[in-house]
């Protein structure tokens, strides 16, 4: 259960963001330098697995836009005994996203198999909804509508296969997380290798999907838990670009941050270190009931603007997480068995300007 202190801030931040969704244009929003330390508030878990006669172990990976006031969550289901598949719900109040029917999208031609770590967006010049997610290759799936979620396509891929720099550094890794952004000339594609390198791709955006380069090594650490997964890039405004990947600290997942001038760098740290992250254990507050999760691990910001640029006003940033009870977590168990949850945490030391939207 949410607290009702926390549920009024909850229902005032929405309330504070029913503004027109746009596509393809964005407002000029109030928008002020980034803090160089954030602080969050964290809600409990809210979403898990159902009793729908599957054997589901998590609910994870989710990506989150709002429009008109109601919030469209795809994420992966995890399963020990079936590996990986994703899933579909909508909801308008987080108080009541634990009710939300879970859509299984093995129900549509997306079908059957591996794909996990959806990533959602509207692609304004073929008016037509993306899912990027990773099925051994980098994948995608189509939909004119998204509120229709049997309408996915059968995944076509990215790339003819695992480009020849990714599998020369995959030993003791695994090729996940893919991500797309766009910016008014180009679409970039983001991966990751779980062994310390972000890989990016790009190509015109009038050829999108097709034509993804051969990628190049945007990011990269010693050690692969400085640079693991689930990385995500948003346009900022103002020509400027958030990127954050998870990491593995000693107590635990969490993000680091950085901001660039462009899609392709370079990439200047921001809150980047496990003592003081964009977001883990350190400065996530759990206000109501306990900390229920110590890892902060793979989400999105919640996007209002759902085009293929992916800007997030740089003000009161919101963040659809999955998290785990640490001693599960700790236990050894198999990782494809956590019970991994998803929960909310909004921003709690925003800078925003006070300027208006016109
Ligand atoms: C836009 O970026 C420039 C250069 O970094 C900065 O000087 C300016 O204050 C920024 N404007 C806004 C509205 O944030
Ligand atoms: C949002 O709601 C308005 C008013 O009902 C409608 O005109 C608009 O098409 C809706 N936008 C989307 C993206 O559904
Ligand atoms: C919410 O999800 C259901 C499937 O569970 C779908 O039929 C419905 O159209 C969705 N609602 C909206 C507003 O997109
Ligand atoms: C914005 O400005 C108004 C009027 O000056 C003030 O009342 C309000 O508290 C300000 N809001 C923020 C978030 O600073």
């Amino acid at each position: 259960m949410i607290g009702f202190t926390l549920l009024a801030t909850l229902i005032a931040a929405v309330a504070a963001r029913s503004l027109p969704v746009r596509h393809g244009s964005h407002s000029i929003a109030a928008r002020s330098a980034l803090p160089s330390s954030f602080t969050w508030t964290s809600t409990q878990a809210l979403v898990g697995p159902k009793d729908d006669n599957r054997p589901i172990d998590g609910i994870k990976d989710p990506s989150i836009i709002e429009i008109n006031g109601t919030y469209h969550v795809f994420a992966s289901t995890a399963s020990d005994a079936e590996g990986y598949n994703m899933l579909y719900f909508n909801f308008t109040d987080f108080e009541k996203a634990g009710d939300a029917p879970f859509f299984y999208l093995d129900q549509a031609p997306l079908g059957t198999g591996y794909r996990a770590a959806p990533e959602v967006f509207y692609f304004e010049p073929q008016s037509l909804w993306y899912l990027v997610y990773q099925d051994g290759n980098a994948a995608y799936s189509t939909n004119p509508d998204i509120s229709n979620p049997a309408g996915w396509t059968a995944p076509e891929h990215f790339y003819s296969g695992t480009p020849a720099l990714i599998e020369a550094g995959l030993e003791g890794g695994y090729w996940v997380d893919m991500w797309v952004v766009c910016d008014a000339t180009d679409c970039h594609l983001f991966s990751s290798d779980d062994n310390g390198r972000l890989y990016r791709s790009q190509t015109p955006i009038g050829d999108f999907p097709k034509g993804m380069n051969e990628p190049v090594i945007a990011l990269e650490e010693a050690s692969k838990y400085d640079l693991f997964e689930a990385s995500t890039i948003y346009s900022i405004g103002n020509g400027t670009y958030l990127t954050l990947v998870e990491c593995i600290g000693a107590n635990g997942r969490y993000f680091r941050s950085w901001t660039s001038p462009s899609i392709a760098g370079p990439y200047t740290p921001l809150a980047d270190t496990e003592a003081n992250p964009f977001l883990g254990l350190n400065n996530v507050e759990f206000p109501t009931g306990t900390r229920w999760s110590k890892s902060i691990s793979h989400g999105e910001l919640i996007r209002t603007n759902v085009d293929q640029n992916l800007y997030v006003e740089p003000c009161n940033f919101r963040f659809l997480y999955q998290g785990v009870d640490p001693e599960v977590e700790g236990s050894g168990g198999s990782y494809n068995a956590l019970p991994w949850k998803l929960a909310l945490v909004t921003q709690t030391n925003s800078e925003c300007s006070n300027a208006t939207m016109h």
